[in-house]
């Protein structure tokens, strides 16, 4: 991953320039990275704040032959090549909440958001946008999002050299997602777990129907969500935004 990298100051959002890009053919592993966006997107329709020269920008096109009904296992995945990459430039261990959001000490550290262009029963391409916080100081962070975000500088003390985070992701992602497309979701569902801190908790589920709360009881095997809700039953959540309570 990494051969082709377009890299631009400024863009709205790196997402509709990958989109554009997968359509016109570009291989597996192509990566659009930018310093600022003006217009970073995240998971329902939120902004995603992306501050110039501080952060981690970028999409990331994957091609993995797999249907896409697969395709949110790739979030997963994802969550576990840029926790592992964090883990050894940083020397910090993330924690991750299902399905997407990396969490340092409870503060968010990452968003994933995962696109899809496909045929009804193959993915043609994915588009994998990432935004870490890396060397943001508190000032650096809208007011809105105090007490909710953070970066690495401010949890390791030190400042952070993003192309070397930016390599150890990208090899991290394609060694998972190369080893997914050849033994499945299980051997990297362990290392999820390893880092899950969603499991056990008591959560609030919003889904785009329903909101609920109930105990996070496991992810299946397809990188399903199953919540055990107060009268004992469980119930499947796929996709989802999800609130940790303190209990
Ligand atoms: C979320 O937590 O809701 C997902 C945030 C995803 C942000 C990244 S930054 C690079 C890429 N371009 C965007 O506009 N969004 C993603």
């Amino acid at each position: 991953f990494g051969e082709t990298i377009i890299f631009e100051e400024t863009l709205a959002s790196t997402q509709p320039v990958a989109h554009q890009l997968a359509q016109e053919g570009a291989k597996v592993g192509t990566v659009v990275i930018c310093e600022e966006q003006t217009l970073g997107r995240g998971r329902m329709q939120r902004p995603w704040q992306s501050q110039k020269g501080k952060g981690i920008w970028m999409s990331v096109i994957l091609r993995p032959d797999v249907p896409p009904y697969e395709a949110p296992q790739f979030t997963l995945v994802a969550a576990v090549a840029i926790a592992k990459g964090i883990e050894d430039v940083a020397g910090i261990r993330p924690q991750i909440k299902w399905p997407n959001d990396l969490l340092i000490d409870g503060f968010k550290i990452t968003g994933i958001l995962t696109e899809l262009q496909a045929d009804p029963d193959r993915v043609n391409a994915l588009i994998m946008g990432i935004g870490i916080n890396v060397n943001h100081t508190m000032d650096d962070f809208p007011e809105e999002i105090h007490g909710i975000a953070t970066s690495l500088k401010l949890q390791t003390g030190r400042e952070i050299d993003r192309a070397v985070l930016i390599a150890r992701i990208l090899y991290y992602l394609e060694y998972y997602s190369n080893q997914y497309v050849k033994e499945g979701f299980l051997p990297i569902k362990k290392e999820w777990e390893s880092y899950s801190c969603t499991i056990g908790q008591t959560i609030k589920v919003t889904t785009l129907t329903e909101v609920f709360y109930g105990k996070a009881v496991a992810i299946t095997n397809d990188g399903v969500l199953k919540v055990q809700l107060p009268d004992g039953e469980t119930k499947s959540v796929y996709s989802a935004d999800i609130e940790l309570k303190k209990d």
